[in-house]
């Protein structure tokens, strides 16, 4: 496993067991068990975009682990204003065990990452999300027992950040995926051509198209919001293009019956997905939120220590 998950690539050979520690963990909490496996670690947290999931997720989940937590804003840093990314991150790396970064800029990411001498978790970026993609993961194998051979469904935005993170980490542990999006928002080059890879290695199928009866045989159907803060200056247009495209109950009717639904949050009731859908009875969402923190937790203990 890499020193820094700035994408789901970083946890490639170790996704399944990640899942699985994930899995574990919570169990072992529920039933009672002492997990404090990372007494005194320090997280350091930088949001540059408001959070709440990954922020309470984070934050909670470092703590039942026995360690602590402290989280900055943009304004408190200034990252690349006040200070250079450089001096900060070497600097953290003395302060904190762990940073989790959520960046406005991905290149601030990078270069965070990349002089930082303690890990560094991407906590979003324009690009990709490896963090919900973990925890969907979970919920997946949690709700179905089993990743390999179900076939997976995102409808809306192809070129977004959690539909990046699908196709590179649902191909890796062996399901099908079809992306449906219009095709001025199909993802985007490189992550394209990176799960097409994966795809061809797992021997699963990746398939993007604008057809939305594609969603037959879903075993998972996904969607999010069809703006994200990134391209918010194009609200009206990207309105217009995915118009048609959201997850409806009678669209949901054309997976399989035992379809789960799952959405990252925050929601857009109505454009992505109805409310319908969205609280009904296929629908996953607060395990997902949950998970958040569970699959964070595992991710964590893998990077600062296996537990005993
Ligand atoms: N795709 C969404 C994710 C929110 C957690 C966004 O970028 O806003």
């Amino acid at each position: 496993m890499n020193k820094n998950i700035l994408s789901i690539l970083d946890v490639k050979d170790e996704i399944n067991e990640l899942i699985d520690l994930a899995i574990q963990l919570k169990k072992d909490y529920k039933n009672g068990k002492d997990i404090r496996y990372l007494k005194g670690k320090r997280l350091a947290m930088i949001f540059e975009r408001t959070s709440v999931r990954t922020r309470v997720s984070f934050e909670f989940g470092i703590q039942m682990l026995g360690g602590i937590a402290i989280s900055l804003t943009k304004e408190d840093i200034g990252i690349g204003t006040r200070e250079t990314v450089e001096d900060i991150a070497l600097a953290m790396s003395r302060y904190a065990d762990i940073v989790m970064y959520r960046a406005l800029d991905k290149k601030d990411l990078h270069e965070f990452a990349r002089h930082a001498t303690i890990p560094v978790i991407n906590g979003l970026d324009i690009d990709e999300h490896p963090t919900q993609i973990l925890a969907d993961l979970t919920t997946i194998k949690e709700k179905k027992h089993t990743l390999k051979g179900l076939k997976f469904v995102f409808i809306g935005d192809g070129n977004d950040n959690l539909t990046h993170s699908y196709m590179l980490g649902c191909t890796q542990v062996g399901m099908d995926v079809t992306v449906i999006t219009k095709k001025n928002h199909w993802p985007s080059k490189y992550f394209l051509e990176k799960a097409t890879e994966i795809a061809k290695e797992k021997n699963v199928k990746l398939t993007i198209t604008e057809d939305l009866n594609e969603i037959k045989n879903a075993d998972v159907v996904a969607t999010d919001t069809w703006i994200s803060i990134w391209y918010k200056d194009q609200r009206e247009q990207i309105l217009k293009d995915l118009k048609g495209y959201t997850v409806t109950k009678d669209l949901m009717k054309k997976a399989k019956s035992d379809a789960i639904f799952i959405h990252c949050m925050p929601i857009f009731y109505e454009e992505e997905v109805t409310k319908e859908v969205a609280h009904g009875p296929q629908s996953v969402i607060i395990d997902e939120a949950e998970n958040r923190m569970w699959a964070e937790m595992a991710l964590m203990l893998k990077l600062l220590r296996r537990p005993k």
